[in-house]
């Protein structure tokens, strides 16, 4: 192991990244495939830069033969959610995991938690095995989780920062700020949107439900009616389908359901 260089012991991060993006990314797959909302928007994941990971060793004076057990975020993973709820939802998928395929070492919450930068996300630091041709190896790997407007923020404030280094104009800091406390207002006010567009979509899902029964009573009766009885039915079906209207749907399935009951 002493005689890893630093390139070699990279291999299997990369690894942890690419099989974490992919589990990440086929939970909404999951979840669009069956027609539903997915709590996750999308997911990016990278192996930090040797650069990176040399001057972040330097700066916290960790020793160059610990950086695998000191530097957790060599594998980092950023899932973003298209509202706060949502994140909710996602550190429950994580924690779910937890002793199965992944550990959960540490959760560090600087949503409720605002870093001083104006910086917020939900990390959750792991543990995880990769089976490499010399057998496992586990590595840390860490899971940011945040919102649209969060990453937004975090993105360009990164990018500043990187490009200021450490002397940061104070006019633009103070943008930054102004730009941290909008990117909250942003995800309260789409918090809001979101209850709204819920309670359409409940509407929306009452109906399908009841297109659902009236399909399963129909298919009932069909096998207790001969066609000259059912062909009516299917005909107001339709007509009912193109008028589109939610009420009379319902009464349509009401009156097929004592149908039904009258014929068994
Ligand atoms: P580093 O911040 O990476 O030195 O590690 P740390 O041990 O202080 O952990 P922390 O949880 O503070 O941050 C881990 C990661 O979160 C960073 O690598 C960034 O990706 C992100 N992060 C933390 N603070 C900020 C911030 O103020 N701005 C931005 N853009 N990202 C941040
Ligand atoms: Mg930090």
């Amino acid at each position: 192991m002493e005689t890893l260089n630093l390139k070699q012991i990279l291999i299997p991060y990369a690894q942890a990244v690419e099989e974490l993006k992919l589990k990440f990314k086929s939970i909404r797959y999951e979840y669009l495939s069956l027609d539903e909302y997915s709590p996750i928007e999308f997911v990016t994941g990278r192996v930090k830069k040797i650069s990176s990971i040399l001057d972040k060793a330097n700066k916290k004076n960790i020793p160059l033969t610990q950086i695998e057990e000191k530097i957790e975020d060599i594998a980092g993973i950023r899932i973003m959610c298209q509202f706060e709820e949502d994140i909710n939802k996602v550190i429950e998928l994580v924690r779910n995991r937890h002793n199965k395929d992944l550990v959960i070492i540490e959760e560090r919450d600087y949503i409720t938690n605002m870093k001083a930068s104006g910086y917020r996300s939900y990390h959750i630091i792991v543990s995880y095995p990769i089976q490499t041709a010399m057998g496992e190896r586990i590595v840390l790997a860490e899971i940011q989780i945040r919102t649209l407007a969060m990453n937004f923020w975090a993105t360009i404030e990164h990018s500043l920062r990187y490009k200021y280094k450490q002397n940061m104009p104070e006019s633009i800091q103070e943008r930054l700020n102004n730009a941290a406390q909008a990117a909250y207002k942003l995800d309260l006010e789409m918090a809001q949107i979101r209850e709204e567009v819920l309670k359409a979509q409940k509407g929306f899902q009452t109906q399908s439900n009841t297109v659902g029964n009236i399909f399963a009573n129909i298919h009932s009766l069909a096998k207790v009616l001969g066609e000259q009885e059912m062909n009516p039915i299917y005909e107001k079906f339709w007509k009912l389908w193109e008028e589109d209207s939610v009420e009379q749907m319902r009464e349509f399935n009401v009156s097929l359901e004592e149908l039904l009951r009258e014929k068994r």
